[in-house]
């Protein structure tokens, strides 16, 4: 006999993991006999009530796959777009969704957009459970995020197989590496991969300091430089204009709209004229996010989704299911929904990278 009903949705930006995460809810709750629906396509599936039922067939088999098999977006259930009227408070159709499918809790998995997200609904009655997704690493309360290893393992191995080529050629090589607000990504995986230069949003940069730093390289007869740098990297010139019009009902992971102006483009080419060496751009983008889950994300997938399982079993609601020390642990929604994690200055990779030469252009 079916004891409680769940809803799960996927929301924001996909990483690998986000199955395996699935899956773990899933399986778990059938074995505490609670019954699973899955939500498409994020918000917007729980608005329009559209969902498919997470049988042990579906959740079979899904593990090791990259994405996720209900399909996600970064719709807001507050500011749903619609067409002409531009955008609607969707909020009462989600509670009303929620109650016709007689849920006890919402699962939903995301960053921290979503997790914005996840208050509001819960501020309106429903019982909610998180985990936390995104190969940004920067969701608040727990120590890693799943989809992280997966991305810093694919930029870590590009990065490596950039140093042939940029010897080859002598050339400076700035790989642009996904992380907007947060330099979790560019860090892990330009100390891992050997990057002589690394800029992140944390550590506002010079470019002039960038320029000697490949010029002390090039004079040290190393021909070729790497620059890891994050997306959201920001010059100390921008840093000192910046955040006082910061637009506080900010949801979303990344800047809205349209395609941004490449960062990286922008620095090779300063470069160029800085000191006189050749340089290129190699932007990663989605190939961070694509295709299957490490090990360590699957792991940490599995483990955060069974607890969150049981936590429902144990009505316990109103929690992210974060993962400290390598345990499981509850942290409020409104702790994390209010809070970033952004990379500490004094983080042992950064004063780590410094020791071996490496320099963050400050
Ligand atoms: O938020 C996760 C993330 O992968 C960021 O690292 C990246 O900036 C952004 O999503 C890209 O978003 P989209 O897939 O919507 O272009």
């Amino acid at each position: 006999m079916v004891k409680r009903f769940v809803g799960l949705l996927t929301a924001g930006g996909d990483c690998p993991g986000l199955n395996a995460a699935i899956r773990g809810v899933g399986k778990a709750a059938l074995s505490l006999d609670i019954q699973v629906i899955g939500y498409l396509d994020g918000f917007h599936g729980l608005v329009e009530n559209r969902y498919i039922r997470l049988d042990s067939t579906r959740l079979s088999g899904i593990l090791s796959l990259g994405g996720t098999i209900l399909g996600t977006s970064r719709d807001k259930p507050h500011k749903m777009p619609a067409g002409e009227l531009g955008t609607v408070d969707m909020r009462p159709f989600a509670v009303a969704n929620y109650e016709k499918q007689h849920l006890d809790c919402l699962v939903c998995l995301g960053g921290g957009g979503t997790h914005k997200n996840a208050l509001r609904l819960a501020n309106e009655g429903l019982n909610i459970v998180t985990l936390p997704k995104t190969n940004d690493n920067d969701v608040w309360g727990t120590d890693v995020t799943f989809g992280f290893d997966t991305a810093m393992a694919i930029a870590t191995e590009a990065i490596d197989r950039l140093h042939s080529t940029a010897e080859s050629h002598h050339r400076v090589i700035v790989v642009e590496i996904m992380g907007h607000n947060a330099g979790w990504l560019a860090l892990g995986s330009g100390v891992a991969g050997g990057a002589d230069v690394i800029l992140i949003p944390e550590i506002p940069y010079d470019v002039a300091k960038v320029a000697d730093a490949v010029l002390h390289r090039s004079y040290a007869g190393k021909r070729f430089s790497i620059i890891a740098m994050s997306e959201g990297a920001i010059t100390q010139e921008e840093a000192a204009c910046s955040d006082s019009d910061h637009d506080d009902d900010d949801d979303d992971e990344i800047p809205e709209g349209q395609i941004q102006e490449s960062v990286s483009l922008r620095l090779a080419r300063r470069l160029e004229e800085l000191t006189g060496l050749e340089s290129r751009v190699t932007s990663l983008g989605h190939l961070q996010r694509g295709g299957g889950p490490s090990p360590t994300d699957r792991l940490l997938a599995t483990q955060l989704g069974t607890t969150c399982a049981r936590y429902i079993s144990e009505g316990r609601y109103g929690v992210m299911v974060g993962s400290q020390g390598g345990q499981c642990v509850p942290v409020s929604i409104e702790e994390v929904a209010g809070n970033r994690k952004v990379v500490p200055l004094d983080h042992a990779w950064i004063q780590s990278a410094r020791l071996v030469g490496t320099s963050f252009g400050d």
